[in-house]
């Protein structure tokens, strides 16, 4: 077979992005695969030392590149004057539009056995376009939430093909029953996109009925797709469903770049320690395979993940000992051991 050289930006971030994402290459680096690993900076450090949370060249260099995998950036709860954040900067710069977030089983304490499903979430507009105002000498805010019918067919469109190729089911999540104009043009748009994909079986989902329909048999589902905030606050439910933020991997991906990223954030309260569990940055590595087209080495990675997490070491966060580099040498190795049966 032909050798190809997967060109990949890493970009660490802030706090625990600059461990988890050094272990992430470990893994990677124990695939056999060829890659040129390319070093980019972007987030709050960033922003500190040079005046921008995201340089020109960090967007150059995801362009150019294959994919990226990118650990946390920190963003200051206070408004910074000229700040913005490098995730969400990202994100939009790049039209990375669909946020891809799975949620499934590892053995690990508090998940739910069965769960084997996808949130795909609009990553574009909905609250996103961060436009709010106050009036009434500011007793009144208001914010746009904005839905458009493009947006909402290339997502939905998205997530059909995605659903296509798992279990063949999909819900679409909404609040169409309060927000007929809004999500009811979301509706409409999912209804145009499905017409194309007549093997998908299509669920329509209130979205605080989803939530708790999740929370007592999540393996009903299978791809579930929606707006962007409740994609944000449901994909937090599903990755609470599996284990919390150190296990919840995910994919921010557009028609000309993608980034990978842990679903968790900079974790300043743990950061320098090297104590973060870096599952759900490998996770998400395993992902950007899959994006490349190396699903059998993406899922061989989960398998030693999941070997791993059973039979230590792990760290502190799953109750274990183990340093953020020893778990991901543990992984490798396991990798390396599956790959070679
Ligand atoms: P967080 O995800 O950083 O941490 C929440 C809690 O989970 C903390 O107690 C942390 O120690 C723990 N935790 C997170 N990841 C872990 C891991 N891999 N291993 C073990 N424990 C882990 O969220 P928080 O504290 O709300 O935000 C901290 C900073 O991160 C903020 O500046 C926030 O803006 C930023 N953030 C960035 C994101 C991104 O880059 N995509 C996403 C979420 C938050
Ligand atoms: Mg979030």
């Amino acid at each position: 077979m032909e050798n190809r050289v997967y060109k990949i930006t890493l970009i660490e971030g802030d706090g625990i992005g600059h461990e988890v994402i050094p272990a992430a290459r470990t893994v990677l680096e124990a695939t056999g695969l060829s890659f040129v690993f390319d070093e980019a900076e972007a987030g709050w450090e960033t922003f500190e030392r040079i005046g921008t949370s995201v340089p020109e060249e960090t967007v150059e260099k995801i362009e150019r590149s294959d994919a990226t995998l990118f650990g946390a950036a920190t963003s200051p709860t206070k408004k910074v004057e000229g700040f913005f954040g490098a995730i969400r900067h990202l994100r939009r710069r790049l039209d990375l539009f669909a946020n891809v977030r799975p949620a499934k089983y590892h053995p690990v304490p508090g998940a739910t056995p069965g769960t084997d499903l996808i949130v795909v979430r609009e990553n574009t507009e909905g609250l996103y376009v961060e436009q709010e105002r106050r009036y009434a000498r500011g007793r009144v805010a208001i914010a746009d939430r904005v839905i458009t019918y493009d947006a909402s067919y290339r997502i939905v469109e998205f997530a059909l093909e995605l659903a296509e190729r798992r279990k063949g089911r999909l819900a679409l999540v909404h609040k169409a029953n309060v927000l007929p104009l809004s999500d009811g043009l979301f509706l409409e748009a999912a209804y145009d996109a499905a017409k194309r994909h007549p093997t998908v079986e299509i669920e329509e989902v209130i979205v605080d009925a989803c939530a708790m329909r999740l929370v007592r048999d999540p393996s009903q589902f299978d791809v579930l797709v929606m707006e962007n905030l409740f994609g944000d606050i449901i994909s937090d439910l599903t990755a609470g469903l599996v284990g919390g933020l150190g296990i919840a991997p995910s994919g921010n991906i557009g028609e000309r770049a993608a980034i990978f990223e842990p679903v968790h954030g900079s974790a300043p309260d743990i950061a320098d320690k090297g104590i973060a569990n870096p599952t759900a940055t490998i996770l998400s590595a395993a992902m950007m395979l899959d994006h490349l087209g190396e699903p059998q080495v993406a899922r061989t990675i989960e398998d030693a993940v999941d070997a791993v997490l059973e039979a230590g070491p792990r760290t502190p966060d799953l109750g274990g000992k183990a340093t953020t580099q020893e778990f991901a040498e543990a992984v490798a190795e396991k990798l390396k051991e599956l790959l070679r049966t």
